[in-house]
């Protein structure tokens, strides 16, 4: 497939090769119609969030009051921490006025005159770069007062993160720009009713953003056509663990995860046999070697396949793979990462990491099994945010399709001195 998000073009980040090969004539079509056309176009094209939940991104702009003297804001989500995710740092560094034109019509369609990109604080290389393109773009005339001689006028700032996870919960996150300790928010109220400085706020991730200009180029039609039509798009995939070429790849929607880990990864060291894929981010529910036979990078085919699409980022794992330390670790990160503001992932995640930890050192009890998924069970949906769901997960999946690994483990004689 062409690639549309990470094209094979050198020094694409600088503006002026940006330009030369069309750079910015998204931004000035979209200037030409009507906000509610572009909306509109995006709507059509079906173009769905990559920030983890898949999110139909036009709708999401439609929820944008438009009888709201308040001033709106949209906040870019590039917070990028989710373990095995390591996408959209490839935009900063590659394509980063891509991701600019993007936040500039989508600022246009619903009347925003301040874009935030919340940037992982860790990302130094990639915020300078980031900066500089932002720099060049004011320079030029596409950011700021009166953007291409139009009567659209808007500011583009830079946010770094301050290195927790959290921080990409979209409420943590404007919690966080506000100056505050990144809470999460109760919702409703929505972000788009209330949201930063309690204004009318939309929040979309890195990549969603920078798929924008190429809806707008090449109308919603073109794109919806381009891998699963009711997931489309060019999507960014993100492969770790044990395969022989780690990277992100760009790939359309439905791709077989099959032919991601072979023909783009390069297969599995050594050629060993696939115990384990997470498939989207350490968040997303593991699967078995043997059942992703047949199953595709798109939110349906990864659904039935019992897991979703997450951030895509897949993280393989070969027949040798102790599955135990993973989830340990996993879990020992979703602990770490709590923010502490809701008891049962406060706690919960403490206790997840403590039976783990004991499984890993075959101090494990039989019924330990059980008693980690109800931990999980009760933290699961009893949260503010889905911090708690995203360290129920795997644990939940990890039991469910690897009981044999953690009876293995268990201490053999431990059922009887329970
Ligand atoms: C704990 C947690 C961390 C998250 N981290 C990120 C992140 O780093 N980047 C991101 O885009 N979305 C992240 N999300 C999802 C955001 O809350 C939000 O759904 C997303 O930014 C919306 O963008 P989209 O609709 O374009 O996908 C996170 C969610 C949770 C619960």
């Amino acid at each position: 497939m062409e690639r549309y998000i990470l094209p094979d073009i050198p020094n694409l980040h600088k503006i002026d090769a940006y330009e030369q090969h069309g750079g910015y004539s998204a931004l000035k079509k979209a200037l030409g119609m009507n906000p509610a056309e572009v909306t509109d176009e995006v709507k059509k094209s079906n173009l769905r969030g990559r920030g983890g939940a898949c999110f139909p991104t036009g709708l999401k702009w439609t929820f944008m009051p438009k009888d709201n003297a308040k001033p709106k804001y949209l906040c870019v989500n590039g917070d990028e921490s989710e373990p095995g995710t390591f996408k959209d740092r490839q935009i900063f560094e590659f394509n980063p006025h891509q991701l600019i034109e993007g936040t500039l019509i989508g600022c246009y369609a619903m009347g925003i005159t301040s874009a935030y990109i919340y940037i992982r604080g860790e990302y130094g290389k990639w915020i300078k770069m980031l900066q500089k393109a932002v720099d060049d773009a004011y320079a030029k005339g596409y950011i700021g007062q009166n953007i291409l001689g139009s009567n659209f006028s808007t500011n583009i700032y830079l946010h770094k993160g301050a290195g927790a996870y959290i921080c990409g919960e979209e409420s943590s996150l404007m919690e966080s720009l506000e100056g505050n300790r990144g809470y999460p928010r109760v919702k409703p109220p929505f972000p788009a009713q209330r949201g930063v400085w309690n204004c009318p706020t939309t929040i979309n991730n890195v990549e969603t953003m920078t798929n924008v200009p190429l809806i707008i180029n090449n109308g919603w039609e073109w794109y919806s056509k381009i891998g699963v039509a009711k997931h489309p798009g060019p999507i960014l995939v993100g492969i770790s663990g044990h395969v022989n070429k780690p990277g992100v790849y760009e790939v359309a929607t439905g791709e077989l995860l099959t032919d991601l880990i072979y023909n783009y990864a390069g297969g599995v060291p050594g050629n060993k046999k696939i115990k384990a894929v997470i498939p989207g981010g350490s968040s997303t529910m593991i699967l078995r070697g043997e059942q992703i036979e047949g199953v595709r990078m798109d939110a349906d085919s990864l659904k039935a396949a019992g897991s979703s699409v997450g951030t895509a980022g897949m993280i393989v794992m070969d027949e040798d793979t102790d599955l135990i330390r993973v989830i340990s670790r996993i879990s020992k990160f979703y602990y770490h990462e709590s923010c502490g503001q809701c008891t049962p992932c406060r706690e919960g995640t403490g206790w997840l990491w403590k039976i783990l930890k004991r499984f890993e050192a075959g101090e494990g009890r039989i019924q330990d099994i059980d008693l980690l998924v109800d931990i999980a069970n009760n933290i699961e949906g009893n949260t503010i945010c889905a911090l708690g769901d995203a360290a129920a997960w795997p644990v939940q999946s990890m039991v469910k399709r690897f009981r044999d690994e953690f009876e293995k483990r268990a201490k053999k004689d431990a059922v009887a001195a329970a």
